[in-house]
């Protein structure tokens, strides 16, 4: 089977909107360990990306496999809302006291968009209020209340009928000026003095934007964003699904002192399952605990909620973070890896890995990837002009095939540059 093969057949079954074919991409993936991917050809790929941040232990880590393994012979699906697993209590509790921040409810999803999708709903519930206020550059996911919040374009204007409006969004702040500045046209639209806006009720935020290119919030943005929220009884959702787990070198972006905050709703996913589908949204009896009681029909559910595999799954993975400091991992290897890329010229953007090296010029992101591609280095592009080349290893990655992972980075880079 070769890849040229695979992506022959792909282009007459998938819907085209999906997947990207072209000459030399995809390639179709058979088998992964550790931060090695194989193609169907048998070539071996180091992965920059942990599968879209997934894998931060890395793949097919055997933990996880026996912990999937004993609950597929055991219990494979259950009755989330109605009789649910016993396993979905013990990871609700389990991942209550992991994050910490008195988040003590849980809902669980099975993507990150689902997650963002019940928040958002939250916010509503609770407070009444329709109005949410997003950020420019955001990536909360594709589909239902997601894909509302979610400002890229070419997302958005092809279903533009869909969406309702109801999502205003402020620039994304980098510099302190900046954050001052955002935070004054929030206080603002927040005290109704802007004309056109529906009362708002919730403001969503990445505390590290991912997909808009590794961008961070100036210190101390965060938590004042926080405290203006409060001020005017609007729900704060921190969206850390990719952020979350240690990817930023703390167990949450929120923990390290410059985006101290303690959010109304926190959405993590990606990491948590291990690999398997899993999110959850994490708040406060003011919030998550301010839902009307469920009696006779959930107020939300869905069939795989709380799936016992992906619970399984999540516990064995939370086991395995604090054995092994997944969050210290992510420090170390972040330092070496900006150093090594600093050293040869690099501008790099983010904390820990959560990485990005911006590359200036639009498009130079696309041609790097696929450069990359061929010289064996899984990666991906970020920003609103794939300007920036992300580096998101699976946290577990060894330092010396990061090392080889990065010089072949580097001779992409310069390779493609315009
Ligand atoms: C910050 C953030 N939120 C939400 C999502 C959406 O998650 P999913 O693709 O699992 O729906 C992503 C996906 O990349 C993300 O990076």
């Amino acid at each position: 089977m070769t890849n040229q093969h695979l992506r022959e057949r792909l282009g007459r079954v998938e819907s085209p909107g999906i997947t990207t074919v072209s000459d030399g991409w995809p390639i179709f993936w058979s088998h992964a360990h550790g931060s090695l991917v194989f193609d169907v050809e048998g070539r071996e790929f180091i992965d920059l990306t942990a599968a879209f941040g997934v894998a931060a232990l890395g793949h097919a880590d055997a933990g996880i496999a026996d912990a999937v393994d004993r609950q597929a012979r055991r219990l494979l699906h259950g009755m989330g809302d109605v009789h649910p697993p016993a396993l979905k209590v013990d990871l609700m509790e389990r991942l209550t006291r992991f994050l910490g921040h008195g988040l003590t409810r849980v809902a669980f999803g099975l993507n990150g968009a689902d997650a963002v999708e019940t928040a958002l709903k939250c916010a509503q519930l609770v407070t009444g209020k329709p109005g949410v206020i997003a950020f420019e550059g955001s990536y909360h996911g594709l589909y239902g209340a997601a894909l509302e919040v979610t400002s890229r374009r070419d997302f958005r204007d092809p279903v533009a009928g869909r969406l309702s409006g109801r999502t205003a969004f402020a620039p994304y702040p980098v510099t302190p000026a900046e954050g001052v500045a955002v935070l004054a046209e929030l206080r603002r639209r927040l005290g109704g003095r802007a004309s056109g806006l529906l009362p708002t009720g919730a403001v969503i935020i990445e505390p590290i934007q991912a997909r808009g290119g590794a961008r961070t919030p100036p210190p101390g943005f965060l938590g004042a964003l926080g405290a203006l929220c409060a001020e005017y009884g609007v729900m704060l959702l921190v969206d850390e699904i990719f952020t979350g787990f240690g990817r930023t070198g703390h167990r949450l972006a929120i923990d390290h002192p410059d985006h101290a905050v303690t959010p109304d709703l926190l959405c993590v996913g990606k990491a948590l399952g291990g690999g398997m589908p899993l999110s959850a949204v994490v708040g406060h009896e003011s919030s998550l605990g301010a839902w009307p009681k469920a009696r006779g029909e959930a107020l939300h559910t869905a069939t795989f909620l709380g799936h016992p595999g992906a619970c399984a799954a999540a516990l064995a993975f939370l086991d395995a973070f604090e054995r092994q400091a997944l969050d210290q991992l992510a420090l170390a290897r972040g330092h070496e890896a900006r150093e090594q890329l600093e050293g040869l010229g690099h501008t790099v953007l983010g904390r820990g890995l959560m990485l990005g090296i911006a590359l200036g010029a639009p498009g130079h992101g696309v041609r790097a990837m696929e450069r990359c591609l061929e010289l064996g280095v899984l990666t991906l592009v970020e920003g609103p002009e794939a300007e920036v080349l992300a580096v998101t290893p699976p946290l577990t990655i060894p330092p010396e095939l990061l090392r080889l992972a990065l010089s072949r980075v580097d001779r992409a880079v310069r390779e493609t540059a315009p």
